[in-house]
């Protein structure tokens, strides 16, 4: 018997870094996949493997900027599974160039808290109506900065703080329906999102340095965290941001 056996998942950003290791460790302990991304390539790729290795995944593209995309996503579970029991709301951007107070493009700041905020907000609101019959869990990816600041990477820290408040209220709201709501906070992952930095050496460095054993966390070090807060080993858990930060939060730098 495996840990998510009879479970139907869906993972946003399941073409990416963290997305891709969940969806792979999720339908290698039973469940049921839907491996969700703007990026249908990749997102086509992940799914293939999941299959390829026995594994039950189909791939749906979707924008989690506009509703109805991210309504049809969850309709689609339905239509291709018959159930929706587990949530992963982790798709999400880091932006590049200006992204301080005064000089960002205000087109920065709206694509930032578009995907990462009402994309979260979005994937909470359209799997709850489906979950409220029989109940659930809903991940919303955060991160460590919705709690420090850095600079010029402002509307980042908006977005992710809001992950955070929006996982408390609605896990608050969602509690009637045995709906779990929880959020990872992860440090630094070596994935897709921090490649700009990887070439410079001195910033790479002082990267590895936040964490306490100076090396970045792996996608696959996150998604078992994510396999844990979706089983039902976790169900005492609820309406928390849970750090996966090899300790980055815990000591001064
Ligand atoms: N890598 C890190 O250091 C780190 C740290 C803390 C939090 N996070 C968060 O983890 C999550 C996953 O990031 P990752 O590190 O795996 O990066 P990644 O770039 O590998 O994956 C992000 C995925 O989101 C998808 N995506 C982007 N915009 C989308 C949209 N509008 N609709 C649907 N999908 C979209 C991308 O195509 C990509 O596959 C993000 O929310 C990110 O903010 C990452």
């Amino acid at each position: 018997m495996n840990r998510f056996d009879g479970r139907v998942a869906i993972v946003t950003g399941g073409a990416g870094g963290i997305g891709g290791a969940s969806a792979r460790l999720l339908a290698e302990q039973g469940a049921k996949v839907v491996v969700a991304d703007i990026d249908e390539a990749a997102g086509a790729k992940v799914t293939a493997e999941i299959c390829a290795k026995g594994g039950e995944a189909s791939f749906c593209r979707v924008d989690v900027t506009a509703y109805e995309s991210v309504e049809a996503l969850v309709q689609f579970a339905m239509d291709t599974y018959g159930q929706l029991d587990i949530m992963f709301n982790n798709a999400g951007v880091f932006g590049d160039g200006l992204q301080n107070v005064i000089d960002m493009p205000m087109e920065t700041y709206h694509r930032t808290i578009a995907i990462n905020q009402h994309g979260v907000y979005y994937g909470i609101r359209a799997a709850a109506a489906q979950m409220r019959e029989r109940g659930g869990v809903i991940i919303n990816t955060a991160s460590i900065y919705a709690f420090i600041a850095d600079r010029n990477q402002f509307p980042y820290h908006a977005s992710k703080a809001a992950v955070v408040g929006m996982t408390k209220a609605a896990a608050l709201e969602l509690a009637r329906y045995n709906i779990r709501v929880v959020a990872i906070a992860p440090g630094m992952i070596d994935t897709g999102l921090v490649d700009a930095w990887r070439a410079d050496e001195r910033v790479w460095n002082t990267i590895q340095k936040a964490h306490m054993r100076r090396k970045l966390g792996t996608p696959e070090q996150v998604a078992q965290v994510v396999a844990f807060l979706a089983s039902d080993e976790a169900s005492f858990l609820n309406g928390h941001a849970y750090c996966v930060d090899d300790g980055a939060l815990s000591f001064k730098r």
